[in-house]
């Protein structure tokens, strides 16, 4: 991006974030999730990055969040109420611990680790065992003062227990601070009873929570059931709690929750194991985690660590993947589904979100992108459920560039597919091809299937495969595999002989070479040199399946077109659902490659026909000896093979892009065919 663009980028990013930040941290409402505005900050910090003198003081990573609230009174912490650095995965929890080594390298650490609890951090202070104030984290140095609100909450006492051992905390002033949560069965139980009176149904139980705490109405405050858990004890003298874990054992003692999930280790690789293992566990606990905080158990070691910007250096919040995430649409590409419907899909600027790339979305159809007001070179927010296929949220309209166009169904249709006839189904939201039917469509991917290029099954020729469609046996490619004799013999058409040579026919090709099974597949514009292309450059289908536009064209001989038909083709989630039968079927197709072979790194094209041997052996041959056998000169092409009859314009472009030119007979010598 040049800078004028990245300024622009900036400024509007800079707005939609800081507007986001005020309506979550100020009014307690929310315009997107966490995860959304955090991509979107991470991407306005790698602009800014790249364009440092573009940085400027109200930008949301300058700043710190949460200006307190006018109508509270404010108070001002007695140490400021810090944040924590986070941190995602295995490699930063390595290099955080590092960097701690190597400001107390002779310490052997031992680690606190607690689930991270997804609610409103409160200070609660107690005054000789008597609770006095209760106050936000506001800014981090001056919050406001909830009190009122805070005494409702049942399980705050509004006096510390005097327990044996622990007399000292009764005395002076402890504060204690955690967080205000709702537990997510009391958020759904409000959200049912309000759906019963049809009234709004609140958004989350943070946003309940918070903005329960933050009204002026105690009695509002008792009716919502509110808790508290606590993961810090402050006193005067810090000696009086020596350990994190000792604090924690005080607090109970003291009458305070504090979650039973928090514990010691001695190793960061045990840490590792209980972020894994909370990973999935955290569906489980009564209240919403988004990841897990690991400190040094040391307090004193802890402070002495001190404070970098506003988070400890001795603390980090290992966060559990997004779900949701925000980047740009890049094309809608049409791919033809099974009964010849268009389905557009959506291409991305490829993002990680829950764990995984993801690079393309469905869109459905032509009303849910008119609905949603999806176009070419929108931001969007997608977001991933589990397993769930990624989906697209919402447009960030504050972020559309001024040229973008709204989608038109029917002229892509013509840019994408000229040579096809599309009518709009009527009462649906769908165009299919003209004149054509899924059982006619699957019968002719099921005869291109079994052709000798593909998958070679010369028992499921043009009438098998007309009678095993139209008796239903047969509902997509991978169904084939699935046939018994006994299934078969009920068609009219087959005897038992027949439907033995049919399923063994069908069962033989199992374990077909990735080339023909990719080219059996019928996606458009892959043919046979296409396929074995593909092959070479992925190497497997899950990989193919994974390339994004790039990848794909960066491939000899695969334009955009090519491109966009591939990766629509694997977009598709009928196709998805195809592949993953083929694979549940056992159908396991396979790629030999040659990296060790003489000819590997050399590229071969032949022009002209050959004498002792036909080019598909050739090309064969080559390829067994690990080199690539291309169908278009290209720069980086190694030898051109000269046969019979070229014409004068192929070996001048061969001369200009300095390729070797060699006859049959260098080439039998470099492959030794006799
Ligand atoms: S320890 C320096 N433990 O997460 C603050 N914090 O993103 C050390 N939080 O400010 C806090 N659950 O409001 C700690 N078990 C837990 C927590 C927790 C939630 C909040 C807390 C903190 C924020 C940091």
């Amino acid at each position: 991006m040049n800078r004028a663009a990245a300024k622009d980028r900036i400024n509007k990013l800079k707005a939609l974030i800081n507007d986001y930040r005020y309506q979550y941290h100020v009014l307690d409402e929310s315009t997107m999730s966490e995860a959304a505005a955090d991509s979107l900050k991470h991407e306005l910090s790698t602009l800014e990055a790249e364009y440092p003198d573009l940085i400027t003081a109200d930008s949301p990573t300058q700043r710190i969040a949460g200006e307190p609230l006018a109508k509270f009174s404010q108070v001002t912490h007695s140490s400021r109420m810090l944040s924590l650095n986070d941190v995602f995965n295995t490699k930063e929890v390595m290099a955080w611990v590092e960097r701690l080594r190597k400001l107390s390298p002779t310490t052997s650490f031992e680690y606190f680790a607690d689930v991270k609890m997804d609610g409103l951090a409160c200070a609660l202070i107690y005054e000789d065992g008597q609770l006095t104030t209760a106050v936000t984290r506001g800014n981090g140095f001056v919050g406001e003062d909830v009190t009122l609100n805070v005494r409702t909450i049942e399980n705050v006492p509004l006096q510390l227990r005097r327990k044996a051992g622990h007399e000292h905390l009764c005395q002076g002033r402890t504060e204690v601070r955690g967080e205000i949560i709702m537990l997510i069965a009391d958020f759904e139980a409000l959200n049912s009873q309000r759906a019963a009176e049809s009234k709004p149904l609140f958004a989350n139980p943070r946003n309940l929570a918070a903005g329960t705490i933050r009204q002026l109405d105690p009695a509002l405050a008792a009716a919502r059931p509110l808790r508290f858990r606590a993961y810090d004890l402050l006193r005067e003298n810090p000696s009086d709690v020596p350990t994190n874990s000792l604090a924690y054992e005080a607090l109970q003692n003291i009458g305070i929750s504090a979650n039973t999930e928090a514990k010691v280790f001695s190793s960061v690789e045990d840490v590792l194991a209980y972020a894994q293992y909370w990973g999935e566990a955290r569906h489980n606990l009564p209240f919403n985690t988004d990841g897990l905080v690991i400190k040094l158990n040391d307090r004193a070691l802890y402070a002495d660590l001190g404070v970098v910007g506003k988070a400890p250096r001795a603390a980090v919040a290992y966060k559990y993947a997004a779900e949701e995430a925000t980047t740009t649409v890049i094309d809608i590409i049409l791919s033809i589904g099974r009964t010849g419907t268009a389905n557009p899909v959506a291409v991305f600027e490829p993002v990680v979100v829950a764990g995984s790339t993801v690079q393309h979305a469905t869109l459905h159809n032509t009303d849910e992108i008119a609905r949603k007001d999806i176009r070419v070179g929108d931001t969007v927010i997608i977001y991933k459920a589990g397993d769930i296929i990624p989906q697209v949220l919402k447009v960030l309209t504050e972020l559309r560039p001024k040229n973008a166009k709204p989608f038109n169904m029917e002229a892509e249709l013509q840019r994408q597919y000229p040579e096809l006839d599309f009518e709009r189904v009527p009462g649906e939201a769908a165009y299919r091809m003209k004149n054509v039917s899924g059982p006619l469509l699957l019968k002719r991917a099921l005869e291109h299937f079994a052709s000798k290029g593909a998958m070679d099954i010369d028992t499921l020729g043009e009438k098998n495969v007309a009678a095993l469609v139209d008796s239903g046996l047969v509902t997509d490619l991978a169904s084939i595999y699935a046939l018994t004799e006994d299934q078969i013999l009920t068609v009219d058409r087959f005897a038992s002989l027949s439907a033995q040579k049919l399923v063994s026919g069908i069962q033989a090709t199992k374990q077909p070479p990735l080339p023909r099974f990719i080219y059996g597949l019928g996606i458009r514009h892959v043919g046979s040199q296409t396929a074995i292309d593909l092959a070479n450059a992925f190497g497997s289908l899950p990989a193919l399946a994974q390339a994004n536009l790039d990848e794909l064209q960066a491939v000899d001989g695969i334009g955009k077109v090519v491109a966009e038909s591939i990766a629509a083709w694997f977009a598709d989630a009928d196709n998805e659902e195809l592949l993953k039968k083929f694979t549940d079927l056992g159908v396991a197709p396979f790629h030999e490659t040659h990296e060790d072979g003489p000819l590997h790194g050399e590229k071969f094209v032949i022009t002209g026909g050959l004498e002792t041997m036909t080019r598909d052996q050739a090309a064969d041959k080559i390829r067994a000896l690990g080199g690539a056998f291309q169908s278009t000169l290209g720069k980086d092409t190694t030898y051109l093979v000269v046969g019979a009859n070229v014409g004068a314009a192929k070996l001048a472009k061969a001369a200009k892009y300095g390729t070797k030119q060699i006859n049959e007979t260098e080439l039998m010598n470099l492959i030794g065919h006799n």
